[in-house]
């Protein structure tokens, strides 16, 4: 195991010890998040303990399952107890850039229908500003406009060369240093065919940062 996965481990089994028998957990996507779910398999399998979960991509649900882990169809979730999910950049608001793994859409369902928010980090996540290309999914039908509107804003984006889990485009959008999260968030909000972008702003309620040998932790 690579010393980035010592780290991720240690901060997705720190998380894990949050989540107690009778909750609803929202499990992330992504190698950090596949720490966590191990992890809570394990826990089911040890300890008894009892929990469902909802799942942010097809790879999330397919890995709980073969964890053993009991899984919510996604078109019955409604509300999450506690939502455990990576990120590609957190700054020190708790402000991040989620989507590498190209599942931000319904990662930010789940995390908007929890009730609390966990972001597990290995070292290289924390950022002073937000700079790394911002992912969005768009309805294919949208695509040259969207793009152009990207463009307008300053933005190069590069389409992926696979679809989402809904079979829409992904679509990466460098803009350099994000100065101002908010306002990007609100103008990308406000673009039809502009399903979902990257940028978790207000969901995030705890962070927690592994390293080889420890965790940090901060609360919002
Ligand atoms: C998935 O779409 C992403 O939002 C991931 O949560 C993010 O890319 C972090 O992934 P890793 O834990 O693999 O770095």
């Amino acid at each position: 195991m690579t010393t980035g996965d010592i780290s991720k481990r240690k901060a997705a089994e720190a998380a894990i010890a949050e989540v107690t028998s009778g909750m609803l957990v929202g499990l992330g996507t992504g190698s950090t998040a596949a720490f966590a779910i191990s992890g809570l398999g394990r826990r089911i399998a040890e300890e008894g303990l009892t929990i469902t979960a909802a799942g942010t991509s097809l790879a999330t649900e397919a890995a709980a399952r073969a964890a053993g882990i009991p899984f919510l169809a996604f078109d019955d979730l409604a509300a999450v107890d506690l939502c455990i999910d990576g990120a590609d950049e957190i700054d020190p608001l708790f402000r991040a850039i989620k989507g590498g793994g190209g599942a931000m859409l319904r990662e930010k369902i789940v995390a908007s229908a929890a009730t609390r928010m966990i972001c597990i980090v290995d070292a290289s996540k924390p950022v002073e500003t937000l700079s790394r290309a911002l992912p969005i999914e768009v309805l294919s039908f949208a695509r040259a406009y969207v793009e152009g509107a990207i463009r307008c804003l300053g933005g190069d984006p590069v389409i992926r060369p696979a679809p989402s889990d809904q079979g829409n485009l992904l679509i990466d959008c460098a803009f350099g240093p994000i100065v101002d999260p908010e306002g990007l968030a609100r103008t990308l909000d406000a673009i039809p065919g502009l399903l979902g972008h990257g940028l978790f702003l207000s969901e995030i309620d705890a962070l927690y940062i592994g390293d080889e040998t420890s965790v940090a932790r901060r609360e919002r």
